[in-house]
């Protein structure tokens, strides 16, 4: 109920919270988090442009039915850009899901564990392993190769021999988020469907969707707000999912409906629209690798170049888009993420189960950012010296 108690507490709440100081001057941070992440400014801006009234239809997008022709079009938008962003071959099915990519290690054998029941996971992180924990509920589960052993510093060889020949398919983690790393080669399975989690790459670089039986990724990191996941499908894959399948977790049902079986994320596919359209406007996927490459390269050559931090990664798994390291001091690398976020370098601390640091610099982190990273490294190492 309204009284000026009430009405004076949320003007305060407001002021704290509200991104711009009262003299209008906008502050925003560099934002290493490895998902929810940063997004394109451009997009930002252009998504406040829409905000109150998209395209003079008087309403937001976060207010507006999917079953009007502004959605029908929104969402129509947002398939064909990424259709041309990633170069998705005609016989696959893009799909806009919720759930995270959590959702998918279940949905995946729902779908495709359907032939011998059977199905192979290399193991080359915390995702990858929480995927294949969730399969073995449902069928004939083995891990084809694994880095648990080297504390996942490194993704797996594998050669087709590593695969049973019967395999419904092969699931991998291209990038593993937690730990820094990522698939320097695509897997030979054969005709073996190729499953891959891309969550924390997907639209960095071009990859050949060919290669691949289904691609998904939650949104949060590279395409979007959390809250929509993205499967991109080969369409003879559709079709054969286990009769329990909830209706949810069904690809073709979801397919058949334009991925409006139910009330979709409206809000987070609008949000990814505008990404695909900012991805294109760069240059698309080639553009986007070569600005990716750069930012890598100036945190691993520096990295590569000093003692003070130590990159425990192998050079041939090495991530383009979470780099991992540390000091050595673990008290060291507390005292590292909080001056950093002083400075505006946010979200630094390494994931709670490795610790050391992490910098995820996604698509949307310009080169900027990982300079004045660099820049703090170094003033860092010489402030504050390791004891003997
Ligand atoms: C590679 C990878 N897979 C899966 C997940 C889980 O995603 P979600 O939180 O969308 O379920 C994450 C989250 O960070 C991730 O990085």
């Amino acid at each position: 109920m309204y009284n000026e108690g009430n009405y004076f507490s949320a003007l305060a709440l407001w002021e704290r919270i509200r991104p711009h100081g009262r003299d209008g001057n906008m502050k925003r941070v560099y934002n290493f988090s490895a998902g929810p992440s940063m997004l394109p400014l451009e997009v930002l801006e252009e998504a406040q442009k829409d905000l109150l009234d998209y395209k003079g239809c008087g309403m937001s997008v976060m207010e507006m039915s999917h079953r009007t022709p502004e959605f029908e079009e929104i969402i129509a938008g947002a398939e064909s850009s990424l259709r041309r962003v990633m170069n998705v071959p005609d016989n696959y099915k893009v799909l806009f899901l919720q759930g995270g990519a959590s959702t998918q290690f279940a949905s995946v054998p729902f779908n495709l564990l359907t032939g011998s029941g059977k199905a192979d996971y290399i193991v080359s992180g915390q995702f990858s392993k929480k995927a294949y924990q969730e399969a073995k509920k449902y069928g004939d589960i083995a891990v084809a190769a694994s880095s648990a052993g080297d504390n996942f510093t490194h993704v797996p060889a594998t050669t087709r021999e590593s695969f049973r020949p019967d395999a419904d398919y092969v699931h991998i983690c291209f990038n593993n988020t937690i730990y820094g790393t990522k698939f320097p080669y695509i897997p030979d399975t054969g005709d073996i469907p190729l499953v891959a989690d891309m969550s924390s790459c997907i639209c960095s670089e071009p990859v050949d969707v060919s290669k691949f039986g289904l691609i998904y990724a939650g949104a949060q990191k590279n395409i979007a707000p959390a809250g929509v996941t993205i499967v991109i499908v080969r369409e003879d894959l559709l079709g054969h999912a286990r009769p329990d399948t909830p209706a949810m977790f069904d690809y073709n049902l979801m397919a058949e409906n334009g991925s409006m079986y139910n009330t979709p994320p409206c809000w987070c596919i609008y949000m990814a629209r505008l990404v695909f359209d900012w991805i294109l406007s760069i240059g698309g996927l080639d553009a986007m690798k070569e600005r990716n490459q750069k930012k890598a390269a100036i945190l691993y050559d520096y990295l590569d170049s000093q003692d003070y931090y130590f990159a425990p990664v192998e050079r041939e798994s090495r991530s383009m888009m979470n780099v991992t390291f540390v000091t050595g001091d673990p008290d060291l690398d507390k005292k590292f993420a909080s001056e950093a976020a002083k400075q505006g370098l946010k979200n630094l601390k390494g994931h709670r189960s490795v610790g050391g640091m992490r910098a995820s610099i996604y698509n949307a982190m310009p080169i900027e950012g990982v300079e004045k990273l660099v820049s703090f490294m170094k003033v860092f190492a010489k402030e504050n010296p390791k004891k003997d």
